[in-house]
């Protein structure tokens, strides 16, 4: 290898080693139609970062990408260092809109317990036992992470009878059992009460800043982890921004992303209201689509 070339790779390594995840220049299709095109978004390790937009947008397409279920149809993202899909097990996700049915008679620690030897993504492990030394050691593990997310009071407890935000520690235990290097959560704070999001949202931050854990969650209301937040990444049709919350939650930012006005009002305590963030832009888009076809 000649010397420019070992200097480009040396360079790459650098920049590899300081991103979690990178998109560079990234679509993705879902069913024939591009849902998002030119995105760039950068997650230096170690960061808490949301990902919002409204609905219909595409961030759960972008935290499946991530996970490599979705495969992107330009650019690349590059996850841990490699191409996604490579980095399955250093990965604790939490899907989105999870419910147990009240009659569900499974304990909560047996949830926990999946995260160690079940399934994940709905796909079975290859090798799943082969990652902690003993059952023994296993089992510590899951009492250490419930210990972590506070759940020790009702992991013994049928999971469907703990209250949502009980649920959701359960569940974010379970994304840590294999002592992930990231943690992607899809709308973790997705119907708790306001002081239960306030909890969990510290509780994810804890996460990140004690063990080191980059987080990439996808929240519909950004305040209750605004307090929070080194980055956001906003999805709009035309591409993403991402940036701190000051310089991407901001009227012009946001109007050039959504191509519509969108105005962003601080309240006194801090909360930032956005108004006139366009509905399901891509379900507005499609309808114009079918009119012309
Ligand atoms: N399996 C599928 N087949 C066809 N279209 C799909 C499929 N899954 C998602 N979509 C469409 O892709 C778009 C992006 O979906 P996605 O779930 O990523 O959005 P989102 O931003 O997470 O929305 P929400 O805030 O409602 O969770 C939506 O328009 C959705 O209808
Ligand atoms: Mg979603």
């Amino acid at each position: 290898m000649g010397t420019a070339a070992r200097e480009k790779t040396k360079m790459r390594t650098a920049v590899d080693t300081a991103d979690a995840v990178r998109f560079e220049n990234a679509a993705a299709q879902v069913g024939g139609r591009t849902i998002w095109s030119d995105v760039n978004i950068s997650v230096p390790y170690g960061q808490f970062v949301a990902v919002l937009g409204p609905n219909g947008v595409g961030k759960s397409t972008l935290i499946k990408s991530v996970l490599g279920l979705v495969a992107l149809s330009a650019g690349s993202v590059t996850v841990l260092g490699r191409p996604a899909g490579q980095a399955g097990r250093e990965i604790g996700y939490l899907p989105q809109r999870r419910n147990f049915d009240s009659s569900l008679r499974v304990r909560g620690i047996d949830v926990v317990s999946l995260g160690a030897d079940g399934e994940r993504w709905g796909v079975p492990l290859p090798f799943a036992g082969r990652y902690l030394p003993s059952r023994r050691a296993a089992r510590e593990r899951v009492r250490e992470v419930i210990d972590l997310v506070g759940a020790s009071a009702y992991a013994e407890r049928p999971i469907g009878q703990v209250s949502g935000g009980e649920q959701q520690r359960l569940l974010i235990a379970q994304a840590l059992v294999r002592r992930p290097r990231l943690l992607v959560l899809d709308e973790p704070l997705d119907s708790l009460d306001l002081p239960s999001q306030s909890a969990v949202a510290a509780l994810i931050s804890r996460i990140c800043r004690e063990q080191n854990v980059t987080v990439m969650l996808v929240a519909h209301d950004v305040n209750p982890i605004l307090p929070y937040l080194d980055c956001v990444a906003y999805i709009g049709r035309g591409g993403a921004v991402c940036g701190t919350p000051d310089s991407v939650i901001q009227s012009q930012t946001l109007t050039s992303l959504y191509r519509t006005p969108i105005e962003v009002l601080k309240a006194s305590d801090g909360r930032l209201v956005v108004v006139g963030e366009p509905e399901a832009p891509a379900r507005h888009h499609d309808r114009h689509e079918d009119e012309q076809a």
